[in-house]
């Protein structure tokens, strides 16, 4: 038996963020969040399930995946196997369209792409919430990823997670709104977000009043949507950015992943403000800065971050489409 599956997802970056789990083993998140989707980064990946093989062999960029990536991806595979009473062992192969260094892969894209890819090869038919179920297991944010555009995340309330998905909240080209990432460091993060999470859950005294003020956020940003209104959404945007990083930062020992740049980056996002362009900013496990605004100003605000100290290089991405089927053949491409 050979059966195979290709496909991609774009990447997506927290609006309202994801912080802390309700259920480790489950990867539950102990609130919800919401998102948009990004057109131009994202991941494309290949799984061949093949009776011959005696292990997963797991394949990023072209070169063998280290130890730890192969066994959570395998670990992942388990989940379909299961489902889909599978017992062969796969190939995958994957590649990020993220700027190699920039320390933007995300495990957002990665998990999505994995989740269709690997179900499709496996046989299985499931629903977009069945999928975006599957891929939180994988990883919280990859939930968000299997939907374009603005996208919201809902934690659910059942032990067994299956109520822990995301649904859709505005199509990729109904706002035109772009993210300029601004990097600001070059190599891996300094901490995962889940041993992070875990960390600021247990240690830090903020950790309750941050998941308590989620919900308020969301409903914040849910109208903002509704009304197109960028102001109203990027005021959420910076606000929940802060309290999940202040949370972090209030950690015993502390959890900080700002650079000096981020300040700087941030500063120049706040001065772009003053200077009446709609432009807001956030932050995730990482120090680079992301900046929301229209499209009309994305020129404005590449510019600015590009100038400034530390700012590496700036992207611009974006809203982008949901997880979608390549044709089995694209594998040449990995
Ligand atoms: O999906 P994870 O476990 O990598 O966690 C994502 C955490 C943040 O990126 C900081 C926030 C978010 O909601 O994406």
């Amino acid at each position: 038996m050979s059966r195979e599956a290709a496909a991609r997802a774009g990447t997506n970056i927290a609006l309202v963020k994801y912080w802390g789990k309700r259920d480790a083993s489950l990867n539950l998140p102990a609130a919800g969040s919401l998102s948009l989707t990004l057109a131009e980064l994202g991941t494309t990946t290949h799984v061949r399930f093949d009776d011959r093989l005696d292990r997963d062999e797991v394949q990023l960029n072209g070169v063998a995946a280290d130890e730890r990536t192969a066994r959570r991806v395998a670990k992942f595979l388990d989940l379909v196997r299961a489902q889909a009473g599978l017992s062969a062992r796969a190939h995958v192969r994957s590649r990020n369209q993220v700027p190699t260094a920039a320390g933007l892969a995300s495990s957002a894209s990665a998990f999505a792409a994995l989740a269709l890819a690997a179900t499709r090869a496996a046989g299985l038919e499931v629903t977009p919430l069945e999928l975006s179920v599957l891929a939180r297991r994988g990883s919280g944010s990859a939930a968000r990823s299997i939907y374009g555009g603005l996208v919201e995340m809902q934690p659910g309330t059942r032990a067994d997670g299956v109520d822990a998905g995301a649904h859709p909240l505005l199509p990729p080209d109904a706002w035109d709104l772009r993210l300029c990432v601004a990097i600001t460091a070059t190599g891996a993060k300094a901490i995962g977000s889940t041993e992070a999470m875990d960390h600021t859950a247990r240690t830090s005294p903020y950790y309750a009043a941050w998941i308590a003020s989620v919900d308020a956020d969301l409903a914040a940003a849910r109208a903002a949507i509704a009304a197109r209104d960028l102001r109203a959404l990027g005021v959420v945007t910076e606000r929940s950015a802060l309290r999940m990083h202040a949370c972090a930062m209030a950690a015993d020992p502390a959890v900080v992943y700002w650079n000096p740049a981020t300040l700087a980056a941030l500063q120049t996002v706040h001065e772009l403000r003053a200077g009446g362009v709609p432009v807001y900013a956030t932050m995730d496990a990482g120090p680079h800065v992301k900046a929301l605004c229209v499209q009309a100003d994305s020129d404005v605000v590449q510019r600015a971050l590009a100038a400034t100290a530390g700012v590496l290089s700036v992207l611009v991405a974006a809203p982008g489409p949901g997880v979608t089927l390549l044709p089995a053949d694209a594998e040449g491409a990995l």
